[in-house]
């Protein structure tokens, strides 16, 4: 595929859910950056994601010729303190979409949202790996920086343990840098 590739945004419908689900299981089998296994995108796992952005999140889908080929969701965890937080971010991009730009579309629509629509949100949080480099410098160039690390949080496949990062976007310091703030 190249950046020309046709696709189109939605934000995510409980008819998505198989889409979802094969989206998350091919990029479960074609790649280790995500945290589950295929045998571990379990319907239960998507249901869940899939109600909780509804109710209470943000979810989009990037749809080419009706098929899901990318799919974000975060949403805030249940006690109200934590109400001002969009937590458990997860982006997949289906692995024959990957490089195009479906990925970067997909966090702009979620921060678009945020920004213009969900006032109350002050926080987006994500977990990646520490060896997820790629990852970690697109998450930078769209304004999440990065708060620590988390020791020997994730077992790789080959049995070794390495860090997670936790990574968040703040409006504060979006708004700020909009207003040209130097810090
Ligand atoms: C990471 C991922 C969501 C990025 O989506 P994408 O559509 O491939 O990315 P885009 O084409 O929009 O490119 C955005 C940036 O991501 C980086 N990128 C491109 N391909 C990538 C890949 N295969 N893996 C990771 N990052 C990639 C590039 O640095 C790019 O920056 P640029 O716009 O300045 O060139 C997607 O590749 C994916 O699902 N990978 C496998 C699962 C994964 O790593 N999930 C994230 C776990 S935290």
């Amino acid at each position: 595929m190249d950046n020309n590739t046709a696709y189109t945004l939605h934000f995510v419908a409980t008819t998505d859910f198989a889409g979802i689900k094969a989206l998350y299981q091919n990029v479960a089998r074609q790649s280790g950056d995500i945290a589950r296994t295929e045998e571990e995108i379990t319907e239960e796992y998507i249901r869940h994601n899939l109600d909780a952005a509804i109710a209470r999140g943000i979810g989009f889908v990037a749809k080419a010729d009706e098929r899901i080929i990318g799919e974000i969701h975060a949403y805030p965890p249940i006690p109200k303190l934590f109400a001002h937080i969009l937590s458990d971010l997860t982006i997949a991009v289906h692995s024959d979409y990957q490089g195009v730009g479906v990925g970067r579309a997909l966090f702009n629509a979620l921060l678009d949202e945020v920004k213009l629509h969900r006032h109350p949100i002050q926080r987006v949080e994500l977990l990646v790996r520490q060896s997820n480099l790629k990852a970690i410098t697109f998450y930078q160039s769209l304004g999440f920086e990065i708060e620590g690390r988390f020791q020997q949080r994730v077992r790789r496949p080959d049995g070794d343990l390495e860090a997670d990062i936790p990574m968040a976007w703040l409006r504060s310091v979006a708004s700020d840098s909009v207003k040209g703030k130097i810090f």
